[in-house]
């Protein structure tokens, strides 16, 4: 499989066709930017870590029933998944308060929730991103019911395998973001990644950060993070 025109240059990765027009090529940067653009910066060596974790949790998944883009790892950056179309929701599952539901909700940051939290986001730059409910979803034609449901029953699915797998590298799954595309025939997957970039992670015992909210926030440490977080799970799924 080789990489054809580029067709996209998102934040944090790029993407190419091939010679399979059900197949991309997607290309991990280390580029990180927060705030919805207004902060740009390097995190030296994040986007290969970026590419072999997140290739690593969705083949996870599939074993555990997620289907997902996941093809075929080719090099340190680069990854095959197969063409979807992006249903334009941002997927966020909470276990714990932090970032916007504690800013929005006042809750202090760790508040351990009762049950686990789903939200959606319509994914629009333009826009910052708004919140949205269901019903806002359906009017906007953004996903069909179906589509919805399904989405969230993967979305807690994979919370709940997820959580699992980090609890046993000493780390908890605090939140994370998810999103889903549609293969040509209509079947929805879990697509784009998942990475420190995606998910909040802290260590268990300290509750240090362990994920990108150290370059959100200037905290320092950043690529440590990273390198630390991708050695635990690699120590734990050999
Ligand atoms: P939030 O608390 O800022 O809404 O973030 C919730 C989760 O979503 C957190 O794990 C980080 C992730 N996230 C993204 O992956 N992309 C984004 O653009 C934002 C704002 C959050």
């Amino acid at each position: 499989m080789t990489k054809g025109e580029q067709l996209y240059e998102g934040k944090a990765k790029k993407v190419f066709s091939t010679e399979d027009p059900e197949l991309l090529i997607v290309s991990y940067k280390d580029d990180a930017t927060a705030f919805n653009g207004l902060k740009k910066g390097t995190i030296q060596g994040k986007g290969v870590i970026n590419n072999r974790m997140s290739n690593m949790l969705m083949k996870y998944l599939e074993t555990k029933g997620i289907p997902t883009h996941y093809v075929e790892e080719l090099n340190d950056r680069d990854t095959v998944v197969k063409k979807v179309s992006i249903v334009p929701l941002e997927v966020i599952v909470r276990n714990i308060a932090a970032g916007s539901f504690s800013k929005h909700y006042g809750v202090e940051e760790g508040v351990v929730f009762e049950s686990p939290t789903v939200e959606f986001s319509y994914k629009n730059d333009d826009l910052g991103d708004p919140l949205l409910n269901t019903y806002h979803a359906l009017a906007l034609g953004l996903a069909t019911e179906e589509e919805i449901k399904l989405i969230e029953k993967y979305a807690f699915g994979v919370n709940e395998i997820l959580s699992d797998l980090w609890r046993k590298c000493g780390v908890i799954l605090v939140d994370f973001k998810l999103e889903f595309g549609r293969l040509s025939d209509g079947t929805i997957v879990l697509a784009d990644e998942i990475s420190p970039d995606t998910c909040r992670l802290w260590d268990s015992e300290t509750k240090e950060k362990l994920d990108k909210d150290r370059f959100r926030r200037d905290l320092g440490g950043v690529e440590e993070a990273y390198n630390e977080i991708m050695s635990r799970l690699e120590e734990n799924m050999k």
